[in-house]
């Protein structure tokens, strides 16, 4: 801003005054704004998702991993399938887990239970948990979209 030699005391008050107002509105509007506009999927969920290698999956274990910003649960069942999942419950999307026990999918928040094709057999989950396709490709494991 260039210096106007013509700047009263209360000219000076006034620009010093008007620029707080301005700051002050500014950091107020900027968080409602940035809530309004979502930011871009930075994440965007890939294709085939590498689980590991066969090995490191014994049989009657499971892991939860992240297919792009989803959690995915994946199975090795005892009679050696390997399956893949939605890990988010449909009832009120907590994480669900792999009950070897149970021989089935629960859900510890409100005790909803799956089998292991993700149908929802018990408890409050109103629908299925998604399918993914799991492909073993020489010893590694993929998983991708059904
Ligand atoms: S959130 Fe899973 S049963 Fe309620």
């Amino acid at each position: 801003m260039p210096f106007d030699p013509k700047l009263t005391r209360r000219g000076f008050v006034n620009v010093l005054l008007g620029g707080g107002v301005a700051g002050w509105l500014a950091s107020l509007l900027y968080p409602v704004v940035k809530y309004l506009i979502p930011p871009e999927d930075v994440a965007a969920e890939p294709d085939v998702l590498k689980i590991g290698a066969k090995g490191e999956f014994p049989a009657g274990s499971s892991k939860i991993v992240k297919f792009g910003k989803r959690p995915i649960i994946f199975i090795h069942t005892p009679s050696g399938e390997f399956l893949a999942l939605a890990a988010t419950c449909t009832h009120l999307d907590c994480i669900v887990q792999y009950r070897k026990d149970m021989g089935a999918i629960w859900c510890a928040c409100h005790n909803g239970k799956y089998d292991l094709n993700g149908r929802n057999i018990s408890g409050p989950p109103p629908k299925p948990l998604e399918q993914y396709q799991v492909k073993v490709i020489q010893d590694d494991i993929f998983v991708t979209r059904a």
